[in-house]
């Protein structure tokens, strides 16, 4: 069967399409009803049923003789070390700890913040959690505390694991102080932490809260999955929205393991026992999905990198990775290939490994320019698909169905819709748009299982968020067409969401942090093109009358400030003061002129600007930055 006959089969008959997915999973109780309407276009998928993440993911494979293979391969170039978990290795630690944290009161239902580097304990927390029916919500390292806090206070987590600390390339990130000061600022405090102590760096445990990883583990009775119905929560992930409260991502436990299971196949094309490899981090959906529960449900071998494209030692690691492990099918953001190309621009490294086991290379997080895919392409000499997905989603909304049938390649498209998604392009009235024109990307509901049935604590937001725009539609947040073809191409984001380096940031949660400051009277955040990490926030702030302070002061104050409180990832460096903001004659901030002004681009004046003299001080300021044509 084709990939047209799939889509349509599935189109034709959606529950029937996922009822003979859910088939590959082991469940407890097997669902005997695929969809569950809740009302007020909310849906769940095999709500009925009965089922244990973690079981699906490493007991089974252990039950049905994959014991001795190999589960995650650790393979970290920063603190040189490489190490092999099998299966049934990865049973026994994960038994051990959940018991562990069964003795100390975790439970179904409890929360457990996961504050972890790249290392395969990380994937074991979670899997840990997942046994016990507990709900994890791992926090990505490269965050400040003051994030950290956000998400304590809003998840409630009786427990926190956390590791001593991270390593990033010439730095340590030291996670105990970052989780300390969070959970000092946080309102609500976990009943005890659990920590990983890593041989870099021993962090000084405070007595009566935190527990040593192995110490806790001694003499505990291994624990036993426990079974939880289809619709319970299997983990919350904090993505950004628009304001600087982030939104907890709610991933139900039934849809998820089938829908994952289902694209390991048809998507990636690998099979039970191959090698895949997500470069990603735990921290965000990628590595969510496909460093830790997508390959391991489907009896493959995930990678864990704790690396960077470059620098760990140079632009060839990738490669050495691919052959050394023999990876089939490999997955990363564009930007990790910007930075090898921009190191390695002929593509030297490349020679010198053996890729001859790879069968493709997979895209996604950010927009994936057809530069980078050509030179990925020609120096690799291997397909290379792009796919468009989100947090929100956990996988493929549009991508390119290898494991049925490779669709060829339409360069700056991620193809076409998967099975689960009805994508179609809106006017503002909400009117499905012909092909060829651009509007709002949304998706018929019911969303395909495994995606948010809603935000935790926030079911408001959910429906403001993405159901109420466009009745019956989930509202993606991207803009976008569909040509002839049916090929989906993503343009731009409908709100003030950027895209940095593959990480999704909120402009607004940064205009927050700024105007936090006690001399900025005004200030907006914009997000401007950037050749290696596609974009990078850009902050304006007007000052309060009498201050008169030297502007490089404040705006390095300003710089600190985002670093602090969002924390590093937020790669917010390129801040200046300017005296007035342009705004239409209602007093909105026009930061989509200011943005079209710092690339360069060709823009009309906007109609509604109240004072059009302001845009040539802003194009001043842009210039030292080395915008606006500087
Ligand atoms: N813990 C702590 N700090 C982290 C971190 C982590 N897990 N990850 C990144 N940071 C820090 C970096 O050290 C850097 O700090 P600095 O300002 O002191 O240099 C800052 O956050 C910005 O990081 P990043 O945007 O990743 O830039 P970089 O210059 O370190 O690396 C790339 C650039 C392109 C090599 C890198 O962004 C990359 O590998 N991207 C791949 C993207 C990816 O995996 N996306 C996930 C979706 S698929
Ligand atoms: P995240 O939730 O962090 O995965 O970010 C999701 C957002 O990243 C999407 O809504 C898009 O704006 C963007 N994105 C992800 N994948 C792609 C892609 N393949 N092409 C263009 N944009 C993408």
């Amino acid at each position: 069967m084709g990939y047209r006959e799939v889509y349509e089969g599935w189109k034709a008959d959606p529950e029937g399409f996922w009822m003979e997915a859910a088939q590959a999973i082991d469940w407890d109780e097997a669902p005997k009803q695929a969809l569950f309407d809740r009302g007020d276009h909310m849906y769940e998928w095999f709500a009925d049923a009965k089922v244990n993440t973690c079981w699906n993911a490493v007991d089974r494979h252990v039950e049905n003789g994959r014991g001795e293979q190999t589960a995650i391969i650790y393979d970290s170039p920063i603190t040189h070390t490489k190490r092999e978990i099998s299966y049934v290795e990865l049973r026994n630690r994960v038994a051990n700890l959940a018991g562990a944290l069964r003795a100390k009161g975790i439970e179904k239902g409890d929360r457990v913040i996961i504050y972890m580097p790249m290392i395969p304990e990380a994937l074991e927390a979670m899997l840990a959690c997942a046994r016990l029916g507990a709900i994890h919500s791992v926090v990505f390292g490269g965050f400040a505390s003051n994030e950290l806090a956000v998400r304590i206070n809003d998840a409630k987590p009786k427990a926190i694991i956390a590791a001593s600390c991270g390593m990033e390339p010439g730095r340590v990130v030291h996670y105990k102080p970052l989780l300390d000061g969070a959970i000092e600022m946080a309102d609500h405090k976990p009943d005890f932490c659990v920590i990983f102590q890593r041989e870099q760096e021993v962090a000084q445990l405070i007595e009566g809260r935190d527990v040593n990883w192995h110490g806790f583990q001694y003499g505990v009775e291994p624990a036993e999955c426990v079974p939880v119905e289809g619709n319970h929560p299997a983990y919350i992930l904090y993505t950004s929205g628009t304001t600087g409260a982030p939104k907890g991502v709610v991933r139900p436990t039934a849809g998820h393991l089938v829908a994952l299971n289902w694209t390991m196949k048809n998507i990636y094309n690998v099979d039970p026992g191959e090698v895949f490899w997500a470069a990603s981090d735990v921290g965000w959906v990628v590595g969510h999905s496909y460093i830790a529960y997508g390959p391991l449900i489907a009896g493959n071998t995930t990678i864990v990198f704790e690396g960077k494209p470059v620098g760990t030692p140079d632009a060839g690691t990738f490669w050495r990775v691919i052959e050394e492990h023999d990876v089939k099918s490999f997955f990363t953001a564009p930007t990790a290939f910007r930075a090898v190309k921009r190191e390695d621009p002929k593509g030297e490294f490349v020679g010198e490994y053996d890729l001859s086991g790879l069968r493709a290379i997979y895209l996604a997080g950010e927009r994936a320019d057809p530069d980078t895919i050509e030179w990925t392409q020609k120096m690799t000499g291997k397909p290379v698909y792009d796919h468009w997905w989100q947090t929100e989603t956990g996988y493929t909304i549009a991508g390119n169905p290898v494991g049925i049938e490779p669709l060829p390649v339409k360069l700056g498209s991620p193809t076409v819709p998967m099975p689960g998604y009805d994508i179609q392009i809106l006017g503002e009235d909400g009117t499905p748009l012909p092909a060829g024109e651009l509007g709002a990307i949304a998706i018929k509901l019911p969303l395909a299982p495994g995606t948010l049935p809603t935000l935790w604590n926030a079911e408001d937001r959910f429906v403001k968020s993405y159901l109420s725009t466009f009745p019956g539609y989930y509202e993606t947040g991207d803009a976008g067409l569909i040509d002839e073809d049916g090929y989906l191409y993503i343009m731009a984001r409908t709100d003030d969401v950027i895209n940095v380096a593959g990480h999704r940031l909120s402009t607004g949660g940064m205009e927050e942090v700024l105007a936090a400051h006690p001399d900025v009277a005004e200030c907006a955040v914009i997000g401007v093109t950037d050749q290696l990490k596609g974009q990078l926030p850009v902050g304006f702030v007007c000052l309060s009358k009498g201050v008169d302070r030297p502007a490089e002061e404040i705006t390095a104050e300003c710089v600190k400030m985002v670093r602090d409180r969002i924390g590093p990832v937020a790669a917010f460096k390129l801040c200046a003061v300017v005296d007035r903001l342009p705004k239409t004659r209602s007093g909105k901030i026009l930061r989509a002129t200011m943005v079209k002004i710092a690339d360069g681009a060709d823009f009309k004046m906007p109609a509604t600007i109240d004072d059009p003299a302001i845009l040539d001080e802003i194009k001043d300021a842009l210039r030292p930055l080395g915008y606006a044509g500087g």
